[in-house]
């Protein structure tokens, strides 16, 4: 059982069975759908998808706090290891790292990938998403920020994902419609939903479940609305809100 908690934008809290913890995209400081009070309590890794303030947020201070190890595009980690941080491991689209208790594989991503650091904006190499393979084969994907792309297809042959986490900003990112057009070219069983829409509404979770339902990828239901959308055929992950 891994339990993976929703702390607002793209940020994720994935707890193993062993207490390892790997956080994704963690942006906590003006985060505004990050929960109030939630402590991070350790992170044995961290895994960023792209450089922007929204995603590489709190990744240099976390991972500085609990020697976490960061992967992320080599341009990525490589701006980590230069404000300090002990353990990065950048790698490249296509390649995979074991962590030991998950594997990172680096996929595609649309969208753009930049730095700002001061006054200065450093380019962050090609932004990127992972597939997650967990202990026990299964495996979830997370999209980063991204429009939708046709090689989603191409990673259902190759990597069944069971669990998605997808954008639906609609303004950096696809939106709604796209996001159920790419998790029924994911073959998904679960989607879930992450993005720039840091204030969700009851009306944006009917859109995605609306889209959902109309390109026929899923007997779907809503399982909450609490500021999240959670569209399941079979839950095989516990997961908070
Ligand atoms: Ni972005």
């Amino acid at each position: 059982m891994v339990q993976i908690t929703w702390l607002g934008h793209a940020n994720f809290e994935l707890k193993f069975e062993n207490g390892e913890v790997l956080l994704l995209d963690p942006w906590i400081e003006g985060n505004p759908a990050y929960p109030k009070d939630y402590k991070i309590e350790k992170a044995d890794a961290i895994a960023v998808s792209h450089g922007h303030g929204d995603h590489l947020g709190d990744v240099v201070s976390l991972a500085k706090r609990f020697e976490s190890k960061v992967a992320a595009m080599v341009e990525v980690a490589g701006f980590c290891a230069s404000k300090g941080v002990k353990y990065t491991i950048g790698f490249n689209k296509g390649g995979t790292v074991d962590l030991g208790f998950v594997k990172l594989t680096m996929t595609h991503a649309l969208h753009s990938s930049s730095i700002t650091d001061g006054d200065k904006m450093i380019y962050g190499g090609e932004p990127v998403g992972f597939i997650l393979t967990f202990k026990d084969g299964r495996r979830a994907y997370f999209a980063g920020d991204t429009a939708i792309f046709s090689e989603l297809a191409l990673y259902a042959e190759i990597y069944h994902p069971e669990l998605a986490f997808l954008p639906i900003g609609n303004f950096y990112t696809m939106g709604p419609e796209e996001a159920a057009y790419a998790a029924r070219l994911l073959k998904v069983d679960q989607l879930k939903a992450s993005g720039m829409s840091t204030t969700w509404s009851a009306a944006s979770c009917n859109q995605i479940f609306q889209a959902s339902f109309a390109v026929g990828i899923l007997s779907t239901q809503i399982i909450s609305y609490s500021g999240y959308v959670v569209l399941a055929r079979k839950v095989l992950i516990q997961v908070s809100m």
